[in-house]
């Protein structure tokens, strides 16, 4: 994650709060783009159900910053535009329609866990500044994201089994 230098753990907390901010911006496009990309119902649905879910988590977000007086900066993620842009590298329009349904599991699963990594960090910040609403609204979210990345696996389980 990519952000300036903090010299507290609140200013390291808040900067990565913009920071997962931003990379959930990102994925609401990308998520959707994905849902049209997919060949498989299941997945297209997956994907659009995840979207839905994206959307709460940047509320959240909104809910916390507000709380601090912040709000997300609209700059964009770095190791998320990464992430994203791998993802459709990795697909070519001519493949079979399993493969490019497995390029964009690649995706999810790398977006879900980078999510899941950051969240973990931030309600760990929150828990040790007192900040017990946000713990309980990070925990609905990284909850969401772990069901999300099981999803995501057994939809890649069964499409190879296939
Ligand atoms: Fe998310």
């Amino acid at each position: 994650m990519s952000s300036p230098a903090s010299n507290t753990i609140e200013e390291l907390y808040i900067e990565q709060l913009k920071n997962l901010h931003s990379v959930e911006v990102s994925l609401i496009d990308a998520l959707s783009e994905m849902a049209n990309a997919a060949t498989h119902p299941r997945i297209k649905a997956d994907f659009a159900h995840h979207m839905e879910e994206t959307r709460v988590h940047v509320e959240r977000l909104e809910v916390i910053l507000a709380s601090h007086d912040e709000i997300g900066t609209g700059k964009t993620c770095g190791a998320m535009e990464s992430i994203i842009r791998t993802g459709k590298e990795l697909i070519h329009e001519k493949a079979p329609a399993a493969v490019i349904d497995a390029g964009l599991l690649v995706t999810a699963q790398l977006a879900e866990n980078y999510e899941i990594a950051g969240y973990g960090c931030v309600q760990s910040y929150a828990r040790v500044l007192g900040d017990a609403h946000a713990v309980t609204l990070l925990q609905k979210t990284l909850d969401e994201e772990a069901r999300s990345s099981e999803q995501f696996c057994a939809d890649s389980n069964e499409l190879c089994d296939e």
